[in-house]
């Protein structure tokens, strides 16, 4: 049950768009606004390089509701308007699992929480601003306006991700929110000194590739990650992520479409040259598209990568964070147990005797397991509509996620080496077929030779296919982002 109050209503002409009554909260408002000065020279040194005097058609949130909740327009990026958007409250909300189960959601910060719950937020808020730095240089080489359009989208919404968690920091955890509210803008993806707090997010973005398969893998992490912290007693972290959610959607849009045009492409040029091996790279790649297996390679990396950051199988933070009624499992709301978990077990992923067998575990011990469980089901389900592409081209190659176990550097096979399909191996084993399951340098070559930018509207790259629908239902032609001369 949502009852929609006053409060709700999005204050659009304040500096800071908002639906949390900042212009009556003095101190938050001033933190905020010092802090923006502060964001924006981030944004120009770490957002999108080049572009930032482009007009680029931009959805922006307007409001909290389910429909209309944004409008479209042509905006210069730094002009965005960044808001704090808070989904409606909902009215006499309780805490839905752990100790507390049944008690009134917090409004404000359970002192006994404080530090499990600022590192949360700030781990939430840490991964926002790191992909804007990992995608930068993505711009120059967009193989259309409308997915240079697209990139920009992901980019604002992600920076405004930054923005929520840094009003949860600035409003609830006074000096140290202060203080981590600056860390967020200091640290950077991959640099040596100060990187950013996730292995996957000091990674490199290094082609259009990457990107679609980092929006695909990645940003469904985060969607998990957001739908278990959208359940958390503390009730304005809740109403963050479940507005989070909404913009979450459009990224996964355009990594999972993203994918299927590149397959789609690879496969028709196929067809029309006569091609049937798909591991005839030679021949796929002089038709100027990216072979079946080098997809399936960057596939196993950014899907071992993403499981990373699910952190440990078994993690007793995880235990303490449902006991706690902070972090909830994936639509915890929507499973029928007792929501105490005490007692219960859940098949976990061990390593015993050198395989890999799954182990009953104390499902509270067990929770990180679930939610990466949760999360292979989703991300599996793509996959299906891979293989359906290049079956109906009549292309015999099947796509499929790695074991588990593969290429992990957290958690229970983070010492091992395995195949693909999750048979332990030596490391000089994993050495010498690496370059078979992992996108290898010349890989990475023949993918950034593709790499040339088309900026004619309505015209793409060679190898993807356009877009089956325009944004916000533009025609073929639209001219999604107007590049300033
Ligand atoms: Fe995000
Ligand atoms: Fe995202």
């Amino acid at each position: 049950m949502q009852s929609q109050t006053a409060s709700d209503a999005v204050d659009y002409a304040a500096s800071i768009p908002n639906n949390v009554n900042l212009a009556a909260d003095r101190r938050v408002l001033k933190a905020l606004d010092r802090w923006h000065s502060t964001y924006l020279d981030w944004w120009r040194q770490m957002g999108p390089a080049g572009f930032q005097d482009a007009l680029v058609y931009l959805r922006t949130a307007v409001g909290v509701g389910k429909d209309n909740w944004a409008k479209f327009d042509y905006v210069k990026m730094p002009e965005y308007r960044w808001g704090i958007l808070l989904a409606p409250a909902v009215a006499e909300r309780k805490i839905g699992f752990g100790d507390h189960k049944g008690e009134a959601v917090w409004r404000e910060v359970p002192g006994e929480y404080r530090g499990m719950l600022r590192r949360l937020v700030v781990i939430q808020g840490d991964t926002e601003p790191a992909s804007v730095e990992q995608q930068r240089y993505l711009g120059k080489t967009a193989p259309s306006l409308y997915d240079l359009r697209n990139l920009f989208q992901v980019n604002v919404e992600e920076a405004r991700h930054l923005w929520a968690m840094v009003y949860l920091l600035q409003k609830y955890f006074g000096a140290d929110g202060r203080e981590e509210s600056n860390e967020l803008l200091s640290r950077r993806a991959g640099n040596r000194d100060k990187p950013r707090m996730l292995g996957a997010f000091n990674q490199e973005t290094p082609d259009w590739l990457s990107f679609f398969m980092f929006t695909y893998f990645t940003d469904r992490d985060g969607k998990m990650q957001l739908e278990s912290l959208a359940q958390s007693g503390f009730d304005p972290l809740s109403r963050t992520c479940r507005f989070m959610l909404t913009e979450e959607a459009h990224h996964m849009f355009v990594g999972e479409s993203g994918i299927c045009r590149v397959i789609e492409r690879t496969c028709r040029a196929m067809v029309d040259a006569g091609i049937d091996d798909p591991h005839d790279i030679g021949a796929v790649r002089k038709l100027g598209v990216i072979d079946l297996p080098t997809l399936q390679k960057k596939a196993n990396l950014h899907y071992s990568l993403s499981l990373d950051l699910f952190g440990a199988e078994l993690s007793t933070n995880a235990a303490n964070a449902f006991s706690a009624g902070i972090k909830g499992r994936y639509r915890e709301d929507k499973i029928d147990d007792d929501h105490r978990l005490t007692g219960d077990t859940y098949p976990t992923l061990r390593l015993r005797a050198g395989r890999a067998v799954l182990v009953d575990e104390p499902a509270l011990n067990a929770l990180n397991m679930r939610l990466r469980d949760d999360y292979t089901v989703e991300a599996g389900r793509g996959l299906r509509r891979w293989n359906n592409i290049v079956e109906k081209c009549g292309i015999r190659f099947i796509f499929a996620l790695p074991h588990a176990a593969f290429h992990r550097a957290i958690g229970e096979f983070a010492e091992v080496h395995t195949t693909p399909a999750g048979d332990l191996i030596s490391e000089a084993q994993f050495n010498a077929g690496r370059g078979q399951w992992l996108p290898s340098a010349q890989d990475g070559e023949f993918i950034a030779s593709l790499m040339k930018p088309q900026i004619e509207p309505g015209r793409y790259a060679g190898w993807i296919m356009p877009p089956k629908t325009g944004i916000n239902r533009m025609p073929g032609e639209f001219e999604y982002v107007k590049i300033a001369s």
